[in-house]
């Protein structure tokens, strides 16, 4: 028995007020559809249909080989939406969920349920509904009297007493594939905004004197959808906390987990510690027994086990076990900081590579620089890597004391072992071994590594 998905991602979305298309605000860091996406792979086979319409190109664009898409124009509605995947999906499936786009925070097992709960069903559909205060503009669930189904009625078609409806349509349907196509076709353009809407399906099926089977969903926040920025917000908040939860029995501790922002995707270790107002972005992956913020940001980065990054900005960069950093650094693109590396305030870090037990406790920038073991980077210390048109690479040596305010004017090597004098300017290669002074610098004597200076 297969199960195919149809998504429904063509509408304007015009209550969003935005020239994005709706599908593609991102929620904990990736568009709605994308969640939606996720969690249909629980409940159906292969690839969803996703019909697209408004900004099309832009929602293809960020489908590519994820989706099959097609393309609805004019919209006309979300039953016109459906019957576009028709000549997608049938013949090809037994069972399709029918699903909205805007609809991010629905689970994998629910979808589930729809579908073991339309097996089971003598009738043609089986749909999500759910119990609530706040009707949302969603359309109402009319029973009869011995409790089956036998309507959706839309908001702004209810009469006084439907409005007064508690039971909503979520707007997630399975249906037998071999009813729902020729269904479709029969659904009437409705009088009033000359649409065809999929909630006719119920009437049709009542008509045939077909049973329609509801799932009574009882996670309200699940069932979030999206038609303003102000359910946009909302829906975040919701997926946001679920994320942390899911850290959090995972062996992660978060002090406040209302002020953690942590996005889809992220990993982290356990008896790592996550401290308020951080954020955690992208594609990044934390180790072990970590102490992260207060005040942290890190996105696209990699960071191994017992590092503590307090109040400290990390892109794109690979932190080792042990690195102690912050408060104020800053890792950009490329940098990548060896074992037990320390980090003070004010420093920057880009392109570069500082190797194991490197010490930079204040106010530097290094880029395009390769540092060894370690060295020492004193306070003001800053790689001259731009002339003004290129980058130049910086080489620094094992054991290197580099003092206080000096200039490292690339291109540029200094050998294991080397020191340069406070405020030097160093222009010129450095030998191994050697104490360079001065603007420019230059070498004075050599050092014994063996014999404190
Ligand atoms: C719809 C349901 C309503 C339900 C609510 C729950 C209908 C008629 N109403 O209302 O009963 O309570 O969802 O979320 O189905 N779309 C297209 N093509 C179109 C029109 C819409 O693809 O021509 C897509 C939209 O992109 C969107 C989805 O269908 O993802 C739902 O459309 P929307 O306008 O948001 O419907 P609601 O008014 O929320
Ligand atoms: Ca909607």
């Amino acid at each position: 028995m297969k199960t195919t998905a149809v998504l429904l991602a063509a509408g304007q979305g015009t209550r969003m007020k935005s020239d994005l298309p709706k599908v593609l605000h991102p929620l904990c860091g990736r568009p709605m559809i994308w969640h939606v996406i996720e969690s249909l792979k629980h409940a159906a086979a292969g690839k969803p249909v996703v019909v697209v319409g408004h900004g099309a190109e832009q929602v293809k664009a960020f489908l590519a080989e994820s989706a099959d898409c097609v393309v609805q124009e004019p919209q006309l509605g979300t039953a016109h939406a459906a019957l576009q995947a028709e000549s997608l999906v049938k013949g090809k499936a037994d069972y399709v969920i029918v699903t909205y786009a805007d609809m991010p925070l629905l689970r994998g097992e629910t979808f589930q349920r729809l579908v073991e709960t339309q097996r089971l069903n003598p009738g043609p559909l089986t749909l999500l509904t759910v119990i609530a205060d706040d009707p949302r503009g969603f359309g109402r669930i009319v029973r009869n009297a011995n409790g089956t189904v036998s309507a959706i009625v839309e908001e702004y078609v209810a009469t006084p007493e439907q409005r007064e409806i508690k039971e909503l349509n979520v707007g997630a349907y399975c249906f037998t594939a071999d009813w729902l196509w020729p269904a479709l076709h029969r659904i009437q353009k409705n009088p009033q905004k000359g649409e065809y809407y999929l909630t006719n399906v119920v009437e049709l099926a009542v008509k045939e004197n077909m049973p329609v089977q509801a799932v009574l969903h009882d996670d309200l926040i699940e069932t979030i959808g999206i038609n303003t920025r102000v359910h946009l917000a909302e829906a975040e908040a919701a997926m946001r906390a679920r994320l942390n939860l899911e850290h959090m029995l995972n062996g992660v501790t978060m002090t406040d987990p209302a002020s953690t922002y942590i996005e889809t995707g992220v990993m982290i270790g356990k008896d790592s510690v996550i401290m308020p107002n951080t954020y955690i972005h992208g594609e990044t992956i934390i180790g072990e027994r970590n102490a992260i913020g207060p005040n942290a940001i890190i996105r696209d980065t990699t960071i191994g086990n017992d590092c503590k990054i307090f109040a400290s900005v990390l892109e794109g960069a690979v932190v080792e076990d042990g690195v102690d950093m912050g408060p104020f650094a800053r890792l950009r693109k490329g940098a990548h900081l060896g074992k037990r590396v320390h980090m003070g305030n004010f420093g920057e870090v880009k392109d570069s590579y500082l190797a194991d037990d490197v010490k930079m406790g204040h106010f530097s920038y290094i880029g395009n620089a390769q540092i060894g073991p370690n060295t020492n980077i004193g306070a003001g210390t800053i790689t001259c890597n731009f002339d003004g048109e290129k980058k130049h690479p910086t080489e620094i040596g094992a054991d290197v004391f580099i003092g206080s305010d000096t200039m490292l004017v690339a291109p540029l090597k200094i050998g294991n072992g080397a020191k340069t004098g406070a405020g030097a300017v160093v222009t010129k290669n450095v030998a191994e071994d050697t104490l360079v002074v001065g603007m420019p610098a230059r070498a004075i004597r050599k050092i014994d590594r063996k014999k404190p200076a």
